[in-house]
């Protein structure tokens, strides 16, 4: 697969981005691209694209970039980490996928000579400690009884070099009746050492003899500890939780608790010697541990209780691709959308970027691209994994090539729709690898059917049509707006969304609305926006986090005490359940969603208000607005917002027109809205399965107009643009663009 990524989505003219590509071929050509339009649909306007003039442009030579996923904890080795002699490795797990095969725990293991200490799970499915001398006897004791999965257990390894006694301990904190998982196992062995100078101490993984990672562990690990004598089982527990005990201090090497500096890579060691480690590929931190009560939901409140950290053999953070190519933006490239296209052979692929004005050159327009909400769904894997996907599209679903490359790739990385493969949700994705979702002429599972109209390619349905009108424009990115909040859309007379802007983080939220109080004006070109609150990682690029908190239409939900993100501590879950429905920034909010055949919309009353009057230039009375358009043949589809005073239509909004009644019964009432199941939730019967188009004045002259449905952006091109969408569109654009102030009754 030749495909690629950059360091950054988006830079002003005088900034560099960094490409980073995979190529197993020798060479591959590379040109740089304006994207005007990513959908391959033949029944649309195609794929658009103009080449443009860069150094970067021509033959680059090919290598090979693997990726890494997996993650582990390593802490460096030193002279203080030396346990040559007696020793005591000591933790509390809860392990997701015992029967997984080997997965290791701890080690500060030396595969080339065999040398050193394993705290594992072993193929069998309990708990194994090994030991090698390195002059190659390698001792191995094993309870032989299997850990069961998602349950708690005190495990640890001691040995006394003088009496050469090894002991095992795997210890549930809860029994059960008729299950055998406790043991203490004690064997004399012949070795009487297990020296690994060199070899660094790992959790959750170790390495082999040629560098590969290996023994990739699945689940949860709190408060492991390491000591340079084998501990009495009293001492090891009173080195479970809490500070190292006098009596213990000249005997513990390392005590880590993962409690500490949460929001970070640091590992940190609570011993005096201080042998911190880091957390590499990002495993989930802010996990309730073992010792979790159930009375703190906050990890703040009591963050001792939340010491575990949760690997998984698939968490990728960076890839740490070598760059191939870097490009400084010239002056002479204006602010848009653009992609490196690299082709080798018949191979192809695309690393969208986008270009921002330079401060002081901005357009009267700007673009908002919902870059947040693709990193949501980066490399998602619903077309393979979602058993519901062909039941909520009501047809089958193809796989492009991208599909099927993400699932033989798992090292690519998850989405924040995915599971991991020990099934707990993924709360982190990362742009810092290729996101072949993101990507002219990929085939979403979503988009409806034949179409690409989701997410990215939908979005640059938008773009097409703007360049189509002959509307110069600026591109901005989520990132951007959540770095510089308001100050990056203030000198913009008109925002457009995309179609389907999903994910805001605090910054992002506060940002826009401060824009809209402060005369902005914004056209909602989507659905399903503004809905789920994120987090940027405050330090680390590239990566956010979301917990799937209470309800919301969701693939996996956040497990009970862990709603609270670990990035910067802030509550998860719905703006909506935070006091901020959608309907409060664009006056309406998720209803409904289906995926097969789409409706069109009908003019209500509050469409001859004189206030509407510019909206409706051109259209008739009666006309149905977008009964055509690429996504299942209508205007209103997949998924559909509706206005609502009780949670945030302004009182003044007008509701223009609605799809209501139009909708079939694979559109279904979203799941925040039901408090009991009962008949009648489809788009047949369902009243608040619909989409309402809705305008309002904002502060200071400000507005906003809302089409509340991802398919709009699929009927803009239809017959040649010139449609009762597109002509709405332009309607509004075209009195946004206006610096008239908005005056009631005379709009
Ligand atoms: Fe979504």
């Amino acid at each position: 697969m030749l495909c690629g990524y950059s360091d950054r989505l988006s830079a002003p003219p005088g900034q560099a981005i960094r490409f980073m590509v995979n190529c197993e071929r020798p060479s591959y050509e590379a040109q740089l691209v304006r994207l005007i339009c990513g959908d391959s649909n033949p029944m649309g306007p195609g794929v658009k694209e103009a080449p443009i003039d860069s150094p970067v442009n021509g033959a680059h030579p090919g290598r090979a970039q693997a990726i890494e996923s997996g993650s582990y904890v390593e802490v460096d080795d030193g002279p203080r980490l030396e346990v040559a002699g007696s020793f005591s490795l000591q933790a509390m797990i809860w392990p997701t996928t015992p029967a997984k095969g080997e997965q290791v725990i701890a080690a500060k293991w030396r595969d080339a000579d065999r040398a050193g200490i394993a705290l594992v799970i072993g193929g069998d499915g309990a708990l194994a400690a090994r030991l090698g001398d390195g002059r190659g006897r390698v001792e191995t004791l094993s309870t032989q009884k299997p850990l069961l999965a998602h349950e708690w257990y005190f495990v640890a390894v001691t040995f006394d070099a003088a009496t050469r006694e090894l002991a095992l301990y795997q210890e549930p904190l809860a029994r059960y009746l008729r299950v055998d998982d406790a043991a203490v196992v004690r064997a004399a062995v012949a070795a009487d050492r297990a020296g690994a100078t060199g070899a660094p101490l790992m959790f959750a993984a170790c390495r082999t003899a040629g560098g590969a990672l290996s023994g990739r562990y699945n689940g949860k690990i709190e408060g492991p500890r390491l000591a340079n004598r084998a501990l009495t089982r009293t001492e090891m527990e009173t080195l479970r939780t809490g500070p190292v005990p006098t009596s213990l201090v000249g005997a513990v090497v390392g005590a880590w608790d993962f409690w500490r500096d949460m929001s970070s890579e640091r590992v940190t060691d609570a011993s005096a010697n201080l042998l911190h480690g880091r957390a590499v590929n990002m495993p989930a931190r802010a996990m309730k541990g073992a010792s979790w009560t159930g009375e703190v939901m906050d990890w703040k409140q009591a963050p001792e209780q939340y010491g575990a950290i949760h690997f998984h053999d698939d968490d990728l953070y960076d890839a740490r691709w070598q760059v191939d190519f870097t490009l400084t933006v010239p002056a002479s490239m204006k602010s848009g959308l653009y992609a490196a296209r690299l082709r080798a052979g018949e191979e192809e692929d695309y690393v969208p970027f986008v270009v921002t004005p330079a401060p002081g050159q901005e357009k009267a327009i700007a673009f908002l691209l919902p870059s947040a909400s693709y990193m949501a769904y980066a490399n998602e894997h619903m077309a393979a994994n979602s058993p519901l996907i062909e039941l909520v599209s009501g047809r089958l679903i193809p796989f492009d090539k991208y599909s099927l490359f993400l699932n033989e790739h798992r090292e690519y990385g998850l989405s924040c729709y995915d599971s991991h493969s020990d099934g707990s949700g993924v709360c982190y994705s990362s742009r810092l690898r290729p996101i072949l979702n993101m990507r002219p002429k990929h085939i979403s599972s979503l988009g409806g059917a034949g179409s690409s109209l989701w997410q990215f390619n939908a979005d640059t349905h938008i773009t097409d049509w703007l360049e189509a009108n002959g509307y110069e424009f600026d591109v901005l990115t989520d990132e951007d707006l959540h770095d510089r909040g308001a100050a990056a859309l203030m000198p913009y007379r008109v925002v457009l969304s995309g179609s389907h802007p999903e994910y805001h983080s605090p910054e992002m939220w506060t940002g826009l609305k401060a824009y809209l109080d402060r005369g902005g004006r914004l056209m909602s070109l989507g659905a399903n926006g503004w809905y789920w609150k994120i987090a940027y990682h405050p330090t680390l690029p590239g990566v956010i986090e979301v917990r799937r908190n209470e309800d919301g239409v969701r693939t996996w939900a956040a497990e009970p005490g862990e709603y609270y993100g670990s990035f910067t501590g802030s509550y998860g879950g719905l703006w909506r359940r935070q006091g901020r429905p959608p309907q409060m920034i664009v006056g309406t909010g998720f209803s409904a969603q289906g995926f097969d055949v789409s409706a069109p919309y009908r003019r209500l009353p509050d469409s001859f208000d004189p206030r509407a009057a510019f909206v409706f230039e051109g259209i008739g009375d009666g006309e149905l607005i977008g009964d055509f358009g690429l996504i299942g043949g209508g205007a209103a589809g997949l998924e559909l917002d509706r206005a609502d005073r009780l949670l945030g239509t302004p009182p003044h909004a007008l509701v223009m027109a609605t799809s209501k009644g139009g909708h079939t019964d694979i559109y279904l009432v979203v799941p925040e809205e039901v408090l009991a199941t009962y008949p009648g939730l489809g788009g047949a019967e369902n009243e608040l399965v619909r989409a309402d188009m809705v305008f309002f004045e904002t502060l200071d002259d400000g507005a906003v107009w809302s089409a509340s449905s991802i398919a709009w952006s699929g009927s803009l091109s239809h017959n040649g643009y010139r449609n009762n969408v597109s002509r709405i569109t332009e309607n509004v654009l075209k009195r946004f663009l206006d610096p008239r102030p908005f005056v009631t009754g005379q709009s």
